[in-house]
């Protein structure tokens, strides 16, 4: 059984994950990861933090010699940040001063704030957002790139792209092939002119203080069929990518396949027919479901999108309440992110690949790869 645990404050000493279940004899590149957590902190439109933080991830335990033992791996991510904020973040007695300047109260709409303060009984939203800030997905990708490193020992592979940023829509058909080498560095997408309108519309509201959300595409392909289950519904493979890519902060949607496009169209153009031949076998000549029907994973390409709304800290400010005062109040806006889809695609990516690992791990078991990769080849 896999598991994993993440751990962190956004401004404290650190972020970790654990990860059990993986298998002995898995060689790590640890490149391959560090390239993931740099990817994660690019992108046209992200803020200051980004300038401050050089993630990389360190293994503490459970790796030797480049190869997985079996045992429980433990990933760190040291946070720099931590540096300027020691006095006010330690585990130990903090400077109330500082404490007190850091503190805030005019909680921010869209965030955890105001409803995490009354939750855990907070009089500064700090308590608060330094979990539910995104920071925490570093981590995540951190172990997605294990993850990931897994599923290709199979050749299950993972890209993806942005389509959509803030109404600037990229329509195309793109193949898995052609989205690995057309991706664009600043804004994730495949079209170059679609690119820069984008750009342009990012930078349009980075001036007038507003903020965008957008579109992400996830494809997975080499996943063979029957991971995932109908039999119990916890076990239903879009039920659990839906699951963990909704557990990504500021996404609002998630759709599989033809997704919502499914309402508004009739059966004859929802559903993939089924053929056989002698060579290929079962197949179907469209790929409508998105690669999953009843939960279990079909052989086809698995398509997801999912939608992020527009960052919530605004430059010009939004309206709220000073919870110290009970006085209306601008929300709080430390530095800030216009436009993070780059980084939510990488982080699609590694939450995809947890699930699926997972998905992977419960069927097929195996103490070692060797084990693994056995059992997935006799399927
Ligand atoms: C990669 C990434 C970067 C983000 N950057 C910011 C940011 O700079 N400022 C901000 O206010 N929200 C940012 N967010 C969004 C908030 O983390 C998120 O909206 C908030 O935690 C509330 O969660 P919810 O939107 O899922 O309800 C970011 C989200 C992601 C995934």
């Amino acid at each position: 059984m896999m598991k994993l645990t993440t751990a962190g404050e956004s401004h404290g000493k650190a972020l970790v994950a654990i990860l059990e279940g993986i298998p002995a004899h898995l060689q790590l590149d640890m490149e391959k990861l560090q390239a993931e957590l740099a990817l994660r902190q690019s992108g046209f439109g992200r803020g200051g933090r980004q300038k401050i933080e050089k993630d990389r991830a360190e293994i503490l335990t459970g790796v030797r010699n480049g190869e997985t033992l079996g045992s429980p791996i433990t990933l760190c991510i040291y946070n720099r940040d931590f540096a300027n904020w020691e006095s006010c973040m330690s585990d130990g007695a903090c400077d109330e001063a500082v404490m007190t300047q850091k503190a805030l109260t005019k909680v921010r709409p869209g965030h955890a704030d105001l409803t995490g303060m009354q939750k855990f009984a907070q009089e500064d939203a700090r308590n608060i957002l330094e979990r539910a800030s995104a920071r925490e997905t570093a981590i995540r990708v951190a172990a997605g790139g294990i993850y990931k490193q897994y599923l290709s020992a199979l050749g299950v592979e993972i890209t993806g792209f942005v389509r959509e940023v803030c109404g600037v829509k990229d329509e195309g058909e793109y193949t898995f092939d052609e989205i690995l080498s057309k991706r664009n560095a600043e804004t994730g997408m495949l079209n170059p002119a679609v690119s820069e309108v984008a750009k342009e519309k990012i930078s349009v509201l980075k001036k007038a203080g507003d903020t965008a959300g957008g579109m992400v595409e996830i494809r997975v392909r080499g996943l063979k069929s029957g991971f995932g289950s109908m039999m119990t519904y916890g076990e239903k493979l879009d039920g659990r990518l839906a699951q963990g890519l909704m557990s990504i902060q500021a996404v609002k949607g998630v759709e599989v396949g033809m997704g919502f496009g499914v309402a508004s169209v009739s059966g004859k153009d929802v559903h993939d027919e089924i053929f056989y031949d002698m060579e290929r076998g079962y197949y179907r000549e469209t790929n409508r479901a998105g690669g999953i029907e009843g939960g279990m994973s079909n052989g086809e390409e698995i398509v997801l999108r999912l939608a992020m709304k527009p960052i919530p800290t605004l430059m010009r400010g939004l309206r709220t309440v000073d919870m110290a005062t009970g006085e209306a109040a601008t929300a709080a806006s430390e530095r800030s992110d216009v436009c993070a889809l780059v980084a939510i695609e990488v982080i699609a990516e590694a939450v995809v690949a947890q699930v699926l690992a997972f998905a992977v791990a419960e069927r097929l078991g195996g103490d070692t790869m060797a084990q693994v990769v056995g059992r997935y080849k006799d399927l």
